[in-house]
C-alpha cells in the first residue's frame, strides 16, 4: 500500500487473540516508531518498552484502572504484545507527548502495512507513572516515564476491528 492507503486502512482494534507478533515484523514497527519525527531531534530523550509478559500487561492495565469505573477491564483488549513509549523530561512542556504523537501514528501506520492489527492505548499512562514496581519490572530506566503505548496482534474477530469513526474535522483556510 502506498501511504495515504495505509492512514486510511487503518483503524483501532479492541479485541486481540493470542497469536503472538512475528519478531520481524515487531522489529520494523519498532523501526518506524525510531523514525518518527521528535522535538528537538532529542531521540536520546526517547525509550520504547515491548511487554509480552501477560501478567505484567494486566498488572499495567489493573494500575491504570484502578479507582476508576473501568476497574478490572483490560485496557489492552488480550493483546499479547504491548509497546510503552517513554521519555524522559523534555524542555518545553507537552513535548512529550506531541513526541509520542508521532512516534505512534508510526507504529500504527507500520503494523497496518504489516497487517498486524493494532490500537493506540492513552489510558495505560497515569496509573503505570505513578506504579514504581511496575516501572521498575519493565525496565523503564530511571528518569523515563510513560507517555503512551500502542496494543498489537490479530483481531479476535472482523467485529473487534472497529468500523472508523466518521470524521469531522473543521479545517479553515485564510488567503
Ligand atoms: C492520543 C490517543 C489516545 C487514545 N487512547 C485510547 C485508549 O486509551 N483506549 C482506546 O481504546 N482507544 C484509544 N485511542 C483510539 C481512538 O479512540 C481512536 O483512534 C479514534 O476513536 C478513531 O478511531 P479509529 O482509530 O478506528 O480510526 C486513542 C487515540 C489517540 C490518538
Amino acid at each position: 500500500m502506498g501511504v495515504l492507503e495505509v492512514i486510511e486502512a487503518r483503524k483501532s482494534t479492541r479485541g486481540f487473540t493470542a497469536v503472538p507478533v512475528p519478531e520481524d515484523k515487531l522489529g520494523a514497527i519498532l523501526k518506524a516508531g525510531g523514525e518518527a519525527p521528535v522535538g528537538l531531534g532529542k531521540y536520546d530523550a526517547i525509550h520504547f518498552t515491548v511487554i509480552q509478559n501477560p501478567g505484567l500487561i494486566a498488572a499495567i492495565s489493573d494500575a491504570a484502572t484502578k479507582g476508576t469505573e473501568r476497574e478490572g477491564l483490560d485496557i489492552y483488549y488480550g493483546a499479547g504484545t504491548v509497546i510503552v513509549v517513554s521519555s524522559a523530561a523534555q524542555p518545553a512542556p507537552g513535548l512529550e507527548y506531541s513526541n509520542a504523537g508521532a512516534i505512534t501514528q508510526n507504529f500504527l501506520l507500520a503494523a497496518t502495512e504489516l497487517g498486524i492489527d493494532n490500537v493506540y492505548i492513552f489510558g495505560t499512562v497515569s496509573g503505570f507513572a505513578n506504579a514504581p514496581e511496575l516501572l521498575q519490572k519493565a525496565g523503564i530506566p530511571d528518569g523515563f516515564k510513560p507517555v503512551a503505548s500502542v496494543a498489537l496482534g490479530y483481531a479476535e474477530d472482523a467485529a473487534a476491528r472497529v468500523a472508523k469513526v466518521p470524521r469531522s474535522v473543521a479545517v479553515n483556510r485564510v488567503g
